[in-house]
């Protein structure tokens, strides 16, 4: 017999079903006595109780089917420690539910922050999987995360869609993209969607090269200009501030400024002249279903898994390394953002054809 938990923590993406699937399939055909539990929105489930016997026919017909059929909840890695409202100890709870099930293992499919929080349950004694969830694409120790390419082909198509519209109607177009702090989705939706300038958090952009890289569109006769910004993008000005100061910067500007576009698209009008509209394609960009990519990757990853159990390992993330799957030691791979290297190949490319990062 086997008993095993599971649960998907933090923003939702498009693959999560997909790689529970490959786990639980990847179970059911070598263990004999399997049992799953699901947990109910991520680690609240875990903390308070809450999940549910989970049968093969519950895995049945959800390759396809976007978000996650557990629920998600976002609980910050700082405040596993603080007790909640009632003075309930989460850790502590934690361990209660899982020793409660007598759990072999419990799989936690999740970013960052979840994984910070996989890591603390492994340091507690409990047998856990993590499973890189993101659109982000910014876990350290592997080379993709499930989610990233949907996302990705969601964002280009954003692109894509207002490159029609800016032509005809000569604008400068920002389409923001998502990431958090790390400009992984950015980068690639503005090549695969041939942006004009594409800012990042990694390259802090200089307000007067973008504005340049504009004005030398327009004087070689194009009619508009295409941003893709990323919603973590910041200037040299505000990367060179000390951080308190910088947070203090931030403070202000959401007073003024939804995000950081509105504040760069100021800035473009007032240097250039230029008509600038917004898109923000948002939280599309973790809807609907998973690409074919993630379906692959997520079935890989899943079955890794799978067989991680089966070998009784755990302490570790089920990532892919130069196209192989690894088992990575959640020790190692844990509180690490895996960010864009401003000498990264594809940026390279991508300054080579004359896309402007505004550095
Ligand atoms: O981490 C995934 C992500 O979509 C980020 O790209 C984004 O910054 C964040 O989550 C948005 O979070 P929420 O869904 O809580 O608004």
């Amino acid at each position: 017999i086997k008993r095993i938990g599971l649960l998907t923590s933090g923003g939702d993406c498009q693959a999560l079903n997909a790689t529970m699937r490959g786990v639980v399939k990847g179970l059911s055909n070598s263990v004999e006595n399997l049992e799953v539990y699901g947990f109910d929105d991520g680690y609240k489930g875990l903390i308070y109780g809450k999940y549910r016997m989970l049968t093969a026919k519950d895995f049945s017909g959800i390759l396809t089917q976007g978000g996650t059929i557990l629920g998600t909840s976002r609980q910050p890695f700082k405040l596993m420690r603080v007790p909640d409202e009632k003075g309930l100890d989460k850790v502590e709870a934690m361990k209660q539910t899982y020793y409660k099930l007598c759990l072999d293992c419990l799989v936690i499919l999740g970013g960052n922050g979840t994984q910070k929080t996989a890591n603390l349950l492994r340091e507690e004694g409990l047998n856990i999987i993590h499973l890189p969830k993101t659109i982000d694409n910014d876990i350290w120790g592997t080379d993709m995360t499930f989610g990233f390419q949907s996302a990705l082909e969601i964002a280009t198509n954003a692109i894509d869609c207002i490159h029609t519209t800016a032509a005809s109607h000569g604008r400068v177009f920002i389409v923001e993209i998502m990431g958090h702090k790390v400009g992984s989705l950015t980068l690639n939706a503005g090549v695969a969607g041939g942006a004009d300038v594409i800012l990042i958090p990694e390259i802090p952009y200089d307000i007067n090269k973008v504005a340049e890289a504009i004005q030398k569109r327009n004087k070689a006769g194009k009619r508009f200009t295409i941003l893709a910004v990323a919603e973590g993008a910041i200037s040299k000005e505000d990367a060179e501030l000390p951080k308190k100061k910088y947070k203090e910067k931030l403070t202000e500007r959401v007073k003024k400024y939804p995000s950081v576009s509105y504040e760069i698209a100021d800035q473009i009008q007032a240097v250039t002249g230029s008509e600038v509209r917004i898109t923000v394609p948002g939280h599309m960009q973790r809807g609907g279903e998973p690409c074919a990519y993630d379906r692959v990757l997520s079935t890989r990853i899943g079955a890794g898994a799978a067989q991680a159990i089966m070998d009784e390992e755990y302490g570790i993330m089920i990532g892919v390394i130069n196209g192989k799957i690894k088992r990575v030691p959640l020790a190692e791979c844990a509180g690490k953002l895996k960010m864009v290297s401003p000498k990264d190949q594809l940026v390279k490319a991508a300054k080579q054809i004359g896309i402007s990062f505004g550095d």
